[in-house]
């Protein structure tokens, strides 16, 4: 199956729209399946590649994690010429896929055994929820799992219905916020960092897990190293501008590292001293 993906990095297959909902003002649910009837293949933290013809390609996150459903779940914010082609499709229409694609949240190995949180700022939680979800999909193989999660309003907030059943589950412990409430709003009002006075960490069997805007990276950082956790232990997943998606390209280099392709999970020892990383 991996050896199909790869036989052409650059040949979209075709893909059919299962499911499209509105989520946000700017934001989308999708759920694709490849008419080709394979599995995507892919792991918490990958993207692929996913065109409209006639119109253009862009990178996004996969934000299921892999079910063996015959289908994986994307979520799309409008901002330009491809995502707004996107937002204008509709259940049955055909779209290109290229990948999987990037490096992954390592749920398989480091992660394995240890306290996990979780950081999501913004569109952050999108690519987390594909880790957030494997993860209690088998709970067991983990210790401690928190989930700190934040958005700018109360409308941004994404996968409502999932965060409610998270919050209510005895074995995750869920902390949300908003920059700014409404009247609606009861819980932490503040950006992501005023919730970690919230949460204990053990710095000896924890891996954190960071996902969001750059500035979500240095702030969190911060906290974190508070609690004297190592750079090894701290993933991030860091977005740049992309092409090719498979290192051929340049675009979306940071110094000597590709993000698509050497990321764009990366452990923040490895991109620590990489000017412009974060
Ligand atoms: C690994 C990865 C995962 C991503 N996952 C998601 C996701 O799950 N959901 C989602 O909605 N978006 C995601 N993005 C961002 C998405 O790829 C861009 O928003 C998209 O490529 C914009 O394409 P466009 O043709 O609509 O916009 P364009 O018309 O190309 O550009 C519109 C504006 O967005 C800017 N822009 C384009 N691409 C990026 C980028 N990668 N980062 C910052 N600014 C950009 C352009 O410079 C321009 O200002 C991801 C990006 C990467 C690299
Ligand atoms: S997007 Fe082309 S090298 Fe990374």
């Amino acid at each position: 199956m991996a050896k199909e993906a790869r036989a052409d990095i650059y040949l979209p297959e075709y893909a059919t729209v299962k499911r499209v909902l509105p989520m946000t003002q700017t934001e989308k649910y999708f759920e694709f399946a490849l008419d080709s009837g394979r599995e995507l293949g892919h792991m918490p933290g990958q993207f692929a590649e996913i065109s409209v013809p006639g119109i253009g390609e862009a990178p996004i996150s996969i934000s299921s994690p892999p079910e063996g459903k015959g289908s994986f779940e994307m979520v799309i914010r409008k901002v330009g010429n491809v995502t707004t082609a996107l937002h204008n499709i509709s259940e049955g229409h055909k779209v290109g896929v290229r990948g999987p694609f990037g490096t992954v949240f390592p749920v398989e190995t480091t992660m394995k055994g240890k306290d996990i949180i979780f950081v999501a700022g913004g569109l952050g939680l999108v690519p987390l929820r594909s880790a957030i979800k494997y993860v209690l999909d088998k709970r067991s193989q983990y210790q401690n799992v928190t989930i700190l999660s934040g958005t700018k309003t109360v409308a941004e907030r994404l996968f409502t219905d999932e965060l409610a059943a998270w919050a209510k589950r005895t074995d995750v412990n869920l902390f949300e916020t908003v920059d700014v409430g409404d009247a609606s709003w009861k819980q932490n009002v503040g950006v992501v960092t005023t919730l970690f006075p919230k949460i204990k960490i053990d710095p000896t069997k924890t891996i954190a897990v960071v996902c969001g805007p750059p500035v979500v990276y240095k702030f969190v950082i911060l906290e974190l190293r508070k609690f004297a956790m190592q750079n090894r232990d701290i993933y991030v997943s860091l977005e740049r501008n992309m092409k090719c998606g498979v290192g051929k390209c340049g675009h979306c280099q940071i110094n000597s590292l590709y993000a698509c392709q050497d990321g764009p999970v990366f452990s923040y020892a490895d991109i620590e001293n990489v000017r412009e990383a974060i």
